[in-house]
């Protein structure tokens, strides 16, 4: 199954990198904190937590060994864990190109108006606030031309292929993430207010604990880790077969929580310092208010309250965050990218102009009726579609996939795998465990 000329990531570090570059993105930086304001706080972290370790870690080591085993895009990955069930499985394949692709149309608005966001702090910070006004101001033009470049620039590093665009960008930007992000967290720290955010989300007030409160938790986890969308199974077909794959997937899931963890102890307790600031962010009611647009309004507000130095802020903040967002639009687009080359043998560089043209159709579709289709695409894939073939996926590795291909596949990069706890427990979490817990949470 496997062919030579196939490309690899070169080193493990830049699998984890590119894996949790994927991982790592607006679903962190935005998406947890603000979820977790929403929800109760450190309530909301507790079960997002035990959602990571008992349901998004197992699924995304099966999703990493169904595309390892296949050495292939995903659409052929499938296939090959169950060769008689050809079109399901294909089937399987195809809706998850599909769905990551829906996934990057929204996802590439928003990062538009985080570089909006950024260039504007850039123009406050050089004193021309008004020449930048447009940026940050909703219109169509706006969002169509932001969405653009973003996409544009996805496009770039994904014609460069996986090792020369995908692993070299990811290792790059990533550090320089985790640097931004310690820093910011500590000078946010330093300001009047930020103590109170750090209660809420620390100090637990179980009267908040709903049934619903799981069902958003793991989608949130779903969604943090990139999973239900063939993303991990499209980067573990470039994983050479030496690497331990649960030792892998383990970092990459610490990186990711932990990277959610940090923007909640810089989030919250900046929504703190805003409202210390004088910005409105909870109702009478106590209800967060403007969740949805919590970056765009909220934090800038407080940036502005914070004068001259609050500018040099924003620019770090927003670059922050383009950062993350980059290194997860490209892993979305290299699912389809990788569908398309070898299914249909284009060039790499074609495959990237015809699928990130007819991406940036779409989501300009989106931004032209944006009341009408931007939530209910979010709800689509998110909400329905991610969970729904994540449950098909632990189906397929569980109940479907031969235990032994599975077993030899594991083996190769962590031999003494037959004698783990890893292996007593693995197999019967994925085939059990998951589906039902993925059941009750939907049912719930
Ligand atoms: N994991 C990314 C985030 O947390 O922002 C979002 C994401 C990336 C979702 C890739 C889906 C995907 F296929």
């Amino acid at each position: 199954m496997a062919s030579s000329s196939r490309s690899q990531f070169t080193s493990r570090f830049g699998f984890i990198m590119a894996a949790a570059g994927s991982a790592v993105g607006l679903g962190n930086v935005w998406g947890f904190p603000t979820q977790a304001a929403s929800n109760g706080g450190a309530v909301f972290l507790i079960v997002y937590l035990l959602m990571v370790f008992l349901l998004a870690f197992p699924m995304l080591v099966a999703e990493l060994t169904i595309g390892r085993y296949g050495q292939a895009n995903s659409i052929r990955s499938f296939r090959a864990a169950w060769p008689k069930g050809k079109v399901p499985m294909m089937a399987l394949g195809i809706v998850g190109m599909i769905v990551a692709s829906l996934i990057l149309s929204f996802y590439g608005i928003v990062a538009g108006w985080l570089m909006g966001s950024f260039a504007e702090s850039g123009l406050t910070l050089i004193g021309m606030k008004q020449q930048g006004l447009w940026l940050t101001t909703y219109s169509v033009p706006r969002n169509l031309v932001l969405m653009i470049a973003f996409m544009l620039l996805t496009m770039y590093v994904v014609r460069n292929g996986v090792a020369q665009g995908i692993e070299k960008w990811s290792t790059r930007l990533m550090p320089v993430l985790f640097v931004l992000f310690i820093v910011l967290t500590l000078y946010i720290f330093t300001q009047d207010g930020a103590l109170e955010g750090l209660k809420m989300y620390l100090v637990p007030d179980f009267s908040q604990l709903t049934p619903g409160l799981a069902v958003s938790a793991m989608g949130q986890a779903f969604f943090s880790l990139s999973l239900g969308v063939c993303v991990m199974t499209t980067y573990g077909s470039y994983l050479p077969k030496n690497t331990n794959i649960p030792k892998t997937a383990a970092q990459v899931a610490l990186i990711d929580t932990g990277v959610a963890f940090i923007a909640g102890l810089m989030i919250l307790p900046a929504m703190f310092v805003a409202k210390h600031n004088g910005v409105e962010i909870f109702s009478d009611s106590g209800a967060l208010l403007n969740s949805d647009t919590l970056v765009f309004t909220v934090l800038p507000a407080m940036f502005d309250s914070m004068g001259m130095i609050g500018a040099f802020v924003g620019v770090i903040f927003f670059l922050l965050m383009i950062i993350a967002a980059m290194t997860s639009s490209i892993s979305m687009l290299e699912v389809p990218v990788s569908c398309v080359t070898e299914e249909l043998k284009l060039s790499r560089t074609k495959a990237v102009l015809v699928i990130g043209g007819i991406i940036i159709a779409i989501s300009a579709t989106i931004v032209c009726n944006f009341q009408l289709l931007f939530g209910a695409v979010i709800q689509l894939t998110t909400v329905y579609s991610q969970p729904i073939i994540a449950l098909l996926i632990t189906l397929t590795v569980g109940w479907i996939w031969n235990r032994h291909q599975i077993l030899a596949e594991l083996k190769q990069g962590y031999p003494e795998l037959e004698n783990s706890w890893f292996w007593k427990i693995w197999p019967w979490y994925v085939r059990i465990i998951c589906p039902i817990l993925m059941l009750m949470v939907f049912f719930t």
